[in-house]
């Protein structure tokens, strides 16, 4: 496949220089976007009288055929081609004669590269959005429906207070929802036209950056040439932005992993979303949530890998850059795979509430609320915290637990105990008492679900 530089070269490129030096295989994916940028281009053209309009009229209605052609699969793209705006470009050219040669003009594959990308992250950062948000309202749905399911809270990963499986399903929409504004935020600061920068020092030619920045969607254009066409600090956002994503659905995995135990059993995964053992039969494991948490190990490597290359390159396009695409496209792919899996596995995991509460009963997670008792009985809060610890030592010697310790017992480590401690400290007044704003009570998990369902619906 020809070159577009061939002019001052005067032997053929080396079969091992093009294979090393191509990006077709991973730039291919924006075959769309390129031509979509080069139809505005033309078009453009056209418009501020750079070309003749007949011509411009029949390059955006040739690109118009090619990218059908490309998408019915009637036209295959060739893989030995340098680069997808090559491929392009030659095609045009190969259709239309000179008038096809006409394109590239006030135009350089350092500007056309920087759209490309922009147009392909925009419209895969909003699928990756959409995503978030169906698994947002899962997870509303999920936690409504156990908004009074009682689990232990944990810190150290030690039983400590007790909370509900919805209130601690929406830390996890909480965070999503804070994913999706970074994306939201990401794409705005993506949106801005480099196109018009030219290789680097933008042209003489009277170009209207404004036209195609409408045409194109864009809201703004870039206001330094030399910026517009070597940054590329939109990847690092996104594949930084992607990295938060990951380490949240990783932490989710991690519990969802604990759950499955035998040792929690605090869930069940759909036989639908768990796989077996090759040799022993009993095994169901949650490989998906295994899958998630392993492949953030691969997102966050390609935000170090785009930030060191980034990092040392003069200004402005150097080919270390060409490196951007398949980091930042395979941190895109990881987490829609992943949301992909995940999001009905949560959907349809069965909750096992006795299990939970049972685990709640266990670890004297209503300690602190023994205590809170005596402070309302006028003990100081210190001195109510020292009685309730020595009453939890007094359980684990007797093999109790707060709710089963006899009464005089309870007397004998602070004569301010009566009867009304049993109420004090059962579980579910615990966590229904838990009225602060953001707390564990079941109201407060209503108004968590509300909150993250108007964010949603409100875009
Ligand atoms: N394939 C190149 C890239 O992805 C396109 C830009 C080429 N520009 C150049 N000056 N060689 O970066």
């Amino acid at each position: 496949m020809a070159q577009l530089w061939k002019g001052r070269f005067k032997k053929e490129l080396a079969k091992e220089t093009n294979d090393f030096n191509s990006s077709i295989s991973f730039d291919s994916k924006m075959f769309e976007e390129d031509i979509k940028g080069s139809i505005a281009h033309a078009a453009m053209l056209g418009k501020a009288g750079i070309i003749d309009k007949s011509e411009s009229e029949k390059i955006v209605a040739e690109l118009a055929v090619i990218l059908d052609d490309i998408k019915s699969g009637k036209l295959n793209i060739d893989m030995q081609s340098e680069d997808i705006h090559t491929f392009v470009e030659g095609e045009l050219t190969s259709r239309l004669g000179d008038t096809g040669k006409r394109l590239h003009t006030a135009r350089s594959r350092n500007d056309q590269v920087a759209l490309d990308i922009r147009l392909y992250l925009k419209k895969e950062a909003e699928t990756i959005i959409g995503m978030l948000k169906r698994l947002v309202l899962v997870l509303c749905d999920k936690a409504g429906a156990n908004k009074n399911t009682i689990m232990p809270g944990y810190t150290h990963l030690q039983r400590a207070q007790p909370i509900t499986f919805g209130h601690h399903l929406m830390a996890y929409a909480a965070m999503l929802l804070r994913d999706i504004e970074r994306l939201e935020d990401a794409c705005a600061r993506m949106n801005v036209l480099p196109l018009g920068s030219g290789a680097l020092a933008g042209t003489t030619y009277p170009i209207d950056r404004g036209f195609v920045a409408d045409y194109l969607g864009f809201d703004s254009v870039s206001q330094n040439s030399l910026d517009g066409v070597s940054d590329r600090d939109f990847c690092l956002e996104l594949a930084s932005a992607l990295s938060i994503v990951m380490v949240h659905l990783s932490r989710f995995s991690e519990e969802i992993i604990m759950w499955c135990s035998w040792e929690f059993k605090f869930v069940e995964l759909d036989d639908a979303f768990s796989t077996g053992s090759s040799i022993m039969p009993q095994k169901k494991n949650p490989d998906i949530a295994e899958l998630v948490r392993g492949k953030s190990g691969r997102v966050f490597g390609n935000l170090t890998a785009l930030l060191t290359v980034m990092k040392g390159i003069p200004l402005a396009y150097n080919k270390d850059m060409q490196e951007d695409k398949e980091a930042v496209f395979d941190s895109v792919e990881t987490v829609k795979m992943c949301l992909n899996a995940f999001t009905p596995m949560i959907e349809t995991m069965t909750v096992l509430k006795d299990n939970m509460r049972a685990a709640a009963a266990k670890g004297f997670i209503n300690a602190t609320d023994c205590a809170d008792y005596l402070v309302g009985k006028g003990l100081p809060f210190r001195d109510a915290y020292k009685a309730t610890g020595e009453l939890v030592a007094l359980c684990i010697d007797k093999g109790l637990t707060l709710e089963t310790l006899p009464l005089e017992d309870y007397k004998a480590v602070c004569a301010l105990f009566d009867e009304g401690v049993y109420t004090a400290i059962n579980l579910e007044k615990c966590v229904n008492d838990r009225l602060s704003e953001g707390g564990p009570s079941p109201q407060s998990v209503m108004k968590q679900i509300e909150f993250a369902k108007n964010k949603i619906n409100a875009e």
